[in-house]
């Protein structure tokens, strides 16, 4: 493969903890074969997130710094999985570490309000120009779960529009049609509510409007029939799950168009999408929602979700003469903590360090792109800003329903995954990966490898 200079990383660890010397070949230990059997006695299915879990057993981690993580078995391997992209500078970042560590010597959650809450809430405002107020909380799930609360609150609809097999985390609502298969989708024009979870109500369905992607005719044509009925339409510029394609600008003004005539909310979750962007993937559009769902990456590597909106959808939240029309808490919501991690992470994600991130993530695509082609695989890569996702499709698909795998494609893709790891990098299960400020050109050198060497022994 081709060799890159390495720039400097801007916002890179002064100092990284040594790692071992890297490891490729085969381990002689399974360790996380026998943790795995430990947490099967315990944990219900062997884990506490789905994610994680792999054939043979999951990975147990040891310990990660800067862009490099280590298995109990001492494997060490460039993390691009970076907690599902939650970690914009990957671990441990000295800065973040410092932070946290002063704030843990004066407490980690009290039932007071804090003065780092309001600086980071002003910290954020500065960044997007629809973030006029906000509000905390502990998780993605969280605040779309709000966002949709909220919309209902505040039109006095209760019907949720969403993008047919968009995640958008666990809250009933949101997860109809997460995951629909060919027996159970229907027309592609007119989307079913396919439930995911079984035990569903009947009721979560007929509330949910599931919308075409990337397809504005179709996609107001389904709104059109629920005039006046829906709260709100959630919206993932570049939803992961759905196959992180980039939503196509027509697309985008037809909603934000048909939700602002119509009277509902257009929501968008950035929960993924906000390290695209210093303010979020919204600025690269030049849309703006009326509520913003946030998490990952503003949380500087600790639990966390955020709203943002208009000051005046925000007000559902705010105690009027009959109380709040939404009240709304969390016992850790806005803890110190996590504010302090998540402020300390986005200050130094800034201008110039989005732009790097960005420039790095074009490369990786073009480097995959490279190795798909030198390897002469059906595959295709897919992305924008600082991810890509890997496809084990000759044409780069362009919705759900084209990145369905089939079932070889699904064997190939954790094969893929698997050869990835076998090549001393660490990808999420989808084939995705999301860059990390340690990361320079020489480790998308070693992801490009990685893929072609994985990609050659498919
Ligand atoms: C687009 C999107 N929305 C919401 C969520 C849920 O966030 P959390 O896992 O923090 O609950 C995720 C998590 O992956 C996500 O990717």
């Amino acid at each position: 493969m081709h060799t890159h200079g390495t720039e400097t990383p801007v916002n890179a660890p002064s100092a990284e903890i040594p790692m071992t010397a890297h490891k490729t070949q085969a381990p002689t230990t399974d360790r996380s074969a026998e943790l795995f059997e430990q947490a099967r006695e315990v944990l219900a299915g062997g884990v506490s997130r789905n994610t994680l879990l792999r054939a043979p057993h999951p990975i147990y981690a040891e310990r990660a710094s800067g862009c490099r993580i280590v298995d109990v078995d001492g494997v060490e391997r460039i993390d691009f999985a970076n907690n599902m992209a939650a970690l914009i500078h990957g671990h441990s970042h000295p800065a973040v570490t410092a932070a946290v560590t002063a704030q843990l010597e004066h407490g980690t959650a009290y039932t007071m309000a804090t003065r780092a809450e309001i600086d980071y809430a002003l910290q954020l405002r500065r960044r997007a120009p629809g973030f006029e107020k906000m509000r905390f909380m502990n998780s993605g799930t969280e605040a779309v779960m709000a966002a949709m609360k909220a919309s209902r609150a505040y039109t006095g609809r209760h019907k949720i529009a969403k993008v047919e097999g968009t995640y958008h985390g666990g809250y009933d609502y949101a997860e109809v049609s997460q995951a629909p298969a060919p027996h159970n989708w229907g027309p592609a024009e007119r989307p079913a509510s396919v439930p995911l979870a079984k035990g569903t109500p009947e009721s979560v369905l007929q509330e949910v409007v599931v919308l075409p992607y990337n397809d504005p005719e179709a996609a107001v044509a389904v709104l059109n029939e629920h005039r006046g009925e829906i709260a709100c339409v959630v919206l993932d510029l570049m939803p992961h799950r759905l196959g992180l394609i980039p939503a196509k600008d027509a697309y985008v003004v037809a909603l934000r168009d048909w939700t602002r005539e119509d009277g509902a909310l257009l929501v968008l979750d950035e929960v993924i999408t906000f390290r695209t962007e210093v303010g979020g993937m919204q600025t690269r559009y030049g849309v703006s929602p009326d509520l913003t769902a946030m998490g990952k990456v503003i949380g500087g590597g600790l639990p966390v979700g955020a709203l943002a909106g208009r000051a005046e959808v925000m007000e559902v939240f705010s105690a009027g003469a009959g109380g709040p029309r939404l009240p709304q808490s969390g016992t850790f919501s806005a803890n110190p903590l996590t504010i302090t991690a998540g402020a300390a992470a986005m200050k130094l994600y800034d201008a110039e360090a989005v732009a790097r991130m960005n420039r790095l993530g074009t490369l990786a695509r073009a480097r995959i792109e490279e190795a798909i082609a030198v390897a002469g695989a059906p595959a295709s890569v897919t992305g924008a800003g600082s991810m890509f996702r890997i496809h084990m499709k000759a044409e780069a698909p362009t919705d759900y329903r084209s990145s369905y795998p089939s079932a070889e494609e699904k064997a190939l893709l954790s094969h893929f995954v698997d050869g990835l790891y076998d090549h001393g990098v660490m990808a999420i299960h989808t084939g995705a990966g999301a860059l990390s400020t340690p990361m320079d050109e020489a480790v998308i050198d070693q992801l490009a490898d990685a893929v072609l060497a994985s990609l050659r022994k498919l």
